[in-house]
């Protein structure tokens, strides 16, 4: 390099005017013994230095400094750190052991645009830490597990936000609000967001360039808007891996580029088990149902009233399972309880309706053993309904569009053949709901059928022996469980699938 020079006049003279400046800019400022502050630039670098804080003697007037890889004793950093340094425009902290940053740390660098904060260990962002900056790029790269507050972007302007591996699944929408308009580049690859919902098109529509690569995407009907707006706009995703399916298992691993429109489906729910324990004083109602995607399960009760339940957050392929209880299980005359379970694809309702005995005639009757046969004295009539409601969907025709009433023993399968043809689900999900909600009905039926024989020969035996009504008191809880009819469920979706229906 140095031979180099003295055949070239030129780069001499350079090399003397360099030295000349410098010689200037020693005069004028400093420059910290560990850091390197080359002249004309005001860039100083003092990396991998194992620095324990800011080292002293930095120019005040330095435009770009460079931290990264140092070893900050203090692990929050504030606005004492760098308010002096007011003509910063790139100020990077990468590597630092940074774990909170308070708010308003940066707020006297009137002229930054760049800040890096990657590979720190940041626990989280609190409100309003960047307010009243704006930037060009903010990098949070490499932060996991770095929990990012409602409002931690309120105030801020960005046009690039870098939240690369930092193990994000709960980034909402809502956090990056107050950067739309603003925000022109993305990046939320390496994270574990397994779905977006639709209210993301808005912000994604604004961006020049995205990344949501290496994420584990659950590919049904909810992210099918992601994927056509993957296929509209490429440019948004030029130069980096094409986002990737991690579930279903048939579409595991495959990238956006290598599926098509047909292989974003959801499935309609199926019931599982439901379980009914009456007691003296109430009634619990149990049931649990699945679905792609996770159904939400209502318990509507015979007056009206309506009880939700959420499926958990954590798992995608889990159930629903809701348990209602009920303060009243002997209601006045017709009771019909509901559980439906819903998600994109539909609806499927489980009703149980019960018609209650008319109490004159009970006491008139003698009690009988056998309460199967009991049953059929008495008026205790059990009617039941399964019901299958499609849903059509703005933003694409994955949902189904159809409305299968079954009732009691006329499944109409022709019917539901129909309806698989003119939507895209499968005929087994069709078929395998339809039957399932059948069998579990009667089930269901037979179940309540025996809960209440049994109640009534309680009734009616402690009326004989001269006890008036509000002496009355139901027996031990008891328990009864559709295992069985999982089963015979299973077994009969087995054969649908062998093609044999
Ligand atoms: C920031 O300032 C605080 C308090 O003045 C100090 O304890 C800490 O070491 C400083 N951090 C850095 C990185 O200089
Ligand atoms: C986001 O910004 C765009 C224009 O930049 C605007 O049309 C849209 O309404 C904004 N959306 C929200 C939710 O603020
Ligand atoms: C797309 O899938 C086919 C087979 O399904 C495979 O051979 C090909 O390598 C895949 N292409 C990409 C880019 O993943
Ligand atoms: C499904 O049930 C929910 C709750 O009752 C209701 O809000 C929704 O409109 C229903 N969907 C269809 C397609 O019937
Ligand atoms: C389902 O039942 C409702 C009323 O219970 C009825 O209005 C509707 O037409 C039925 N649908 C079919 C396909 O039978």
């Amino acid at each position: 390099m140095f031979q180099g020079l003295y055949f070239k006049p030129i780069s001499l003279w350079i090399c003397v005017l360099v030295f000349i400046l410098s010689g200037f800019r020693t005069i004028s400022s400093t420059c910290p013994g560990v850091c390197f502050c080359p002249s004309i630039t005001r860039n100083v670098y003092c990396p991998r230095k194992n620095l324990p804080y800011v080292p002293n003697g930095i120019p005040l007037d330095t435009i770009q400094l460079n931290l990264n890889d140092n070893n900050f004793l203090n692990p929050t950093i504030s606005r004492t750190n760098f308010s002096r340094f007011t003509d910063l425009e790139q100020l990077y902290l990468s590597g630092c052991g940074i774990e909170f940053i308070e708010v308003d740390t940066f707020i006297d660098l009137k002229k930054l645009k760049w800040l890096d904060i990657s590979k720190n260990r940041l626990k989280s962002v609190s409100d309003y830490t960047f307010r009243d900056l704006t930037l060009e790029h903010l990098f949070l790269n490499d932060n996991p597990g770095v929990h990012i507050s409602k409002h931690a972007f309120l105030g801020l302007n960005t046009m690039g936000l870098y939240f690369q591996n930092c193990a994000l699944g709960d980034l909402t929408l809502e956090i990056l609000r107050p950067l739309n308009g603003t925000l022109k580049s993305l990046w939320l690859d390496g994270n574990k967001f397994e779905t977006f919902n639709q209210n993301w098109l808005y912000l994604f529509k604004t961006l020049s360039h995205l990344r949501i690569g290496d994420n584990p995407l659950h590919c049904n009907c909810e992210v099918a808007w992601l994927f056509k707006f993957f296929q509209s706009t490429p440019r948004v995703f030029e130069g980096v891996p094409a986002p990737s399916c991690r579930s279903p298992p048939r579409l595991r691993g495959k990238q956006f580029s290598n599926v098509t429109d047909d292989d974003f489906r959801c499935q309609l729910p199926v019931f599982k088990n439901v379980d009914i324990v009456f007691e003296s004083d109430k009634g619990k109602l149990t049931c649990l149902a699945s679905g792609d995607p996770v159904p939400t399960l209502y318990w509507i009760k015979p007056d009206g009233s309506m009880e939700k339940f959420y499926p958990k957050m954590a798992d995608l392929s889990k159930d629903t399972e809701g348990v209602m209880y009920t303060s009243d299980p002997r209601p006045t005359k017709k009771s019909m309880y509901q559980c439906i379970a819903s998600n994109p694809a539909g609806n499927v309702t489980f009703s149980l309706n019960v018609v209650w005995p008319n109490d004159d005639r009970m006491q008139n009757e003698p009690p009988s053993k056998d309460p199967i046969k009991e049953s059929e004295e008495y008026p205790l009539k059990v009617e039941k309904e399964g019901k299958i409601e499609g849903q059509k969907s703005e933003p694409n025709d994955k949902y189904i569009s159809n409305d299968v009433n079954v009732t009691k023993s006329s499944v109409n399968m022709a019917d539901s053949r129909e309806q698989a043809k003119e939507i895209r689900f499968t005929l087994v999900d069709i078929i395998g709901a339809v039957v399932g909600t059948f069998l579990l009905t009667l089930l269901a039926c037979v179940v309540v059928f025996h809960i209440f024989s049994r109640n009534q020969s309680r009734l009616l035996y402690k009326e004989q022996n001269g006890l008036t009504h509000s002496d009355i008191k139901r027996g031990p809880p008891s328990r009864y469980e559709l295992d069985e009819a999982e089963n015979t469920l299973k077994m009969l979706d087995k054969i649908n699938r062998d093609g044999t229906v």
